[in-house]
């Protein structure tokens, strides 16, 4: 059976260099017969947790928000493999990212979040060349304590500097990177 990839993309720009990874990473899984699905958080109407607490009441049938994370969740649910692309912003990711990642809160409560046993990916791009001072780790800490605290397994991070969109095209090492992710996710 081919796995699902489900990618989502914290940036703003169309033709940002957050997208253009994410991009490599769709090409290297469909290469390797997965299937893909990109989403563009920004484009989305995505609200933030409310703390209603709807989705942990007995019988609940979870998040009770009515935006487009109701036509993500079951992708969430669905995919095999989750790819998180974003740009950093502010020594963090992006905020369409961030009402993203509180919406997982919707997906169960810990340790049975659904998001529990699923591979996921990593894409962080950010202008200071040092991802210490770029702020970069900052992120990738928080996506390493998310995914451990869910029970998912990290398959591999991906991040590289870049200032202009489309800028980090001429960086060989995360465009091939990303590609290999890609392929990793669809074995
Ligand atoms: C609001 C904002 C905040 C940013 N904050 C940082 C930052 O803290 N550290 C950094 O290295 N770059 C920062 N950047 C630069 C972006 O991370 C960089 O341009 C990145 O390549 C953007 O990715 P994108 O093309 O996918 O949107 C910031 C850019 C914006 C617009």
């Amino acid at each position: 059976m081919a796995k699902k990839v489900l990618i989502v993309i914290g940036s703003p720009r169309e033709n940002g260099n957050s997208t253009i990874l994410a991009g490599e990473v769709a090409r290297g899984a469909r290469d390797n017969g997965a299937e893909v699905e990109t989403f563009n958080l920004h484009k989305l109407m995505i609200n933030p947790c409310n703390a209603c607490d709807a989705c942990r009441k007995e019988n609940s049938k979870g998040c009770v928000i009515n935006d487009d994370m109701q036509m993500l969740y079951p992708k969430l649910v669905a995919a095999n493999a989750i790819v998180i692309a974003s740009p950093v912003y502010w020594f963090s990711v992006s905020a369409q990212t961030k009402l993203f990642i509180d919406r997982f809160y919707g997906l169960g409560e810990h340790p049975n979040n659904a998001l529990k046993g699923k591979q996921i990916g990593i894409v962080l791009t950010y202008a200071d060349a040092d991802p210490f001072i770029s702020g970069a780790v900052n992120a990738l800490r928080m996506f390493q304590d998310i995914f451990n605290y869910v029970g998912a397994e990290i398959a591999g991070m991906v991040y590289g500097s870049a200032w202009k969109a489309g800028e980090i095209e001429s960086n060989k090492e995360p465009m091939e990177k990303a590609y290999e992710m890609g392929a990793e996710l669809a074995a």
